[in-house]
């Protein structure tokens, strides 16, 4: 059976029925155009050009604040590194998360967003003499220490109870891609609580008169799906906190809450992972007899990948063994194909057709360079036709590249019917800037 026969069961990107949970909010097919934020793609493209990232302003709103609603006594603390922009940091600000950066360019686009210090972590695992003096000197709340060098440069520059977490290796499984699975041991992050590394490192924070211990802190992976991997973590991270010797106040679990990317995808579990992480916390804190640490978490992905869609314009077909459809983007807008191996749905905008399996591939010089394969788009897609593709919200502004000396694309936000760009479209003279 060919894919084309079986769509019925699989469903097309032409039918009117959207992928559920993978666009932002509100998304609608209205005839055979697309509503994002109450604008049609067709004129958002004519607007702003192609590539062009659309974010849809709400859904990062409504996700944000669907975390604090979920864990009120917790600190939800944004990944900025998800989605750096000084604009979304702001609604961030505006939504009561706290924001970790993990360079001090990072933390530089905090600053501009007039993000509040005392709501800011910064986390990495090599942070050089300029990230930790960037972070020093604005005021950063919480450093995460990762490495026995990093403790005793910070010691050094720090002067008065800079507060600090430590990472954690906790040895958990998350199940998900290697690249994005960071609780495992033999790996570059965190100090590994098994070999007792961690708890080496909490000796050295506390022998440091300039630096106050304040947390532990992990972050088992990304595209986490099984609430039980951040049960397990907090299992082993309260053990670790009764063998410190010392107040722990503060317990991060990181981030990981998986987005759906393709039709069947499911949500994370929110309501699951709050009702079953606290109880574990309150479980094993009275095992252990200690106090219960307050909960930080760190969502990145679960709060922005469903508020972007990206609109591609089609630049060429060719027909070999396969259908390729090329477009005006690629591996420099959307590495993760190439890196993980994501997949990503795609949409015709504009128009319908039957509908054949193609391959949507980029500009790049890589063979590498695709973006998409075996979707389904109208059988005589050709250029000028305009892609929709969604989920593209979390670590694609973040990951692009100016491979070819291709200029990124913008970010335009949309609410209500009114777009704005919040990152606007590079140019040559941008690239030119830097060359000497
Ligand atoms: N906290 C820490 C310490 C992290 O390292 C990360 C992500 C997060 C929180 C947020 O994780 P999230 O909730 O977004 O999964 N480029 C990869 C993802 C790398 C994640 C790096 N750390 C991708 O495109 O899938």
């Amino acid at each position: 059976m060919t894919l084309a026969e079986l769509l019925p069961s699989i469903g097309c990107s032409t039918e009117p029925v959207l992928e559920e949970g993978v666009w932002p909010d509100g998304t609608e097919v209205v005839g055979q155009d697309l509503l994002i934020g109450g604008l049609p793609a067709t004129q958002l493209a004519a607007r702003f050009g192609t590539p062009c990232q659309v974010l849809d302003e709400q859904t990062v709103r409504t996700r944000a604040r669907a975390f604090r609603a979920a864990l009120p006594r917790a600190e939800v603390v944004f990944a900025g590194k998800s989605l750096p922009c000084p604009e979304v940091y702001r609604w961030m600000a505006q939504e009561g998360l706290s924001l970790d950066v993990s360079s001090a360019g990072e933390l530089a686009l905090a600053r501009a967003a007039g993000f509040p210090a005392s709501r800011i972590i910064m986390h990495g695992n090599v942070k050089t003499a300029e990230d930790l003096k960037a972070a020093l000197e604005y005021g950063v709340s919480r450093i995460v220490v990762d490495s026995l060098d990093e403790i005793a440069q910070l010691g050094a520059l720090a002067t008065h109870g800079q507060e600090v977490m430590i990472r954690v290796t906790p040895g958990v499984d998350a199940h998900t891609h290697a690249k994005i699975a960071t609780g495992v041991e033999d790996q570059k992050f965190g100090f590994s609580l098994a070999s007792g590394a961690a708890l080496e490192a909490v000796l050295r924070v506390v022998e440091q008169p300039s630096l106050r211990l304040v947390g532990l802190h992990c972050h088992i992976g990304s595209q986490v799906r099984h609430v039980a991997s951040y049960e397990e973590a907090v299992r082993r991270m309260v053990g670790l906190i009764a063998s410190c010797g010392t107040r722990i106040e503060q317990l991060d679990l990181g981030g990981g809450f998986c987005a759906p990317y393709l039709r069947g995808d499911s949500d994370f579990d929110l309501a699951g992972f709050a009702h079953r992480v606290t109880a574990a916390l309150n479980y094993e804190c009275a095992l252990h007899r200690v106090p219960p640490p307050r909960l930080l978490i760190e969502p990145g992905r679960a709060i922005v990948a469903n508020a972007g869609v990206t609109l591609y314009r089609v630049c060429a077909v060719k027909e070999s063994a396969r259908t390729f459809v090329a477009v005006d983007g690629g591996m420099s807008d959307n590495p993760r194909p190439a890196l993980y191996g994501a997949k990503y749905a795609v949409r015709l905008v504009g128009r319908g057709g039957r509908p054949k399996p193609v391959t949507v591939v980029g500009r790049h010089c890589e063979a590498g360079d695709v973006l998409a394969e075996d979707v389904l788009l109208p059988g005589d897609v050709h250029a000028g036709d305009l892609l929709a593709v969604p989920a593209t919200g979390a670590y694609h502004h973040a990951l692009a590249s100016n491979y070819n000396q291709v200029c990124r694309p913008p970010v335009v936000a949309v609410k209500d019917g009114v777009a704005r760009p919040v990152v606007r479209r590079e140019t040559e003279e941008d690239l030119l800037r830097r060359y000497v």
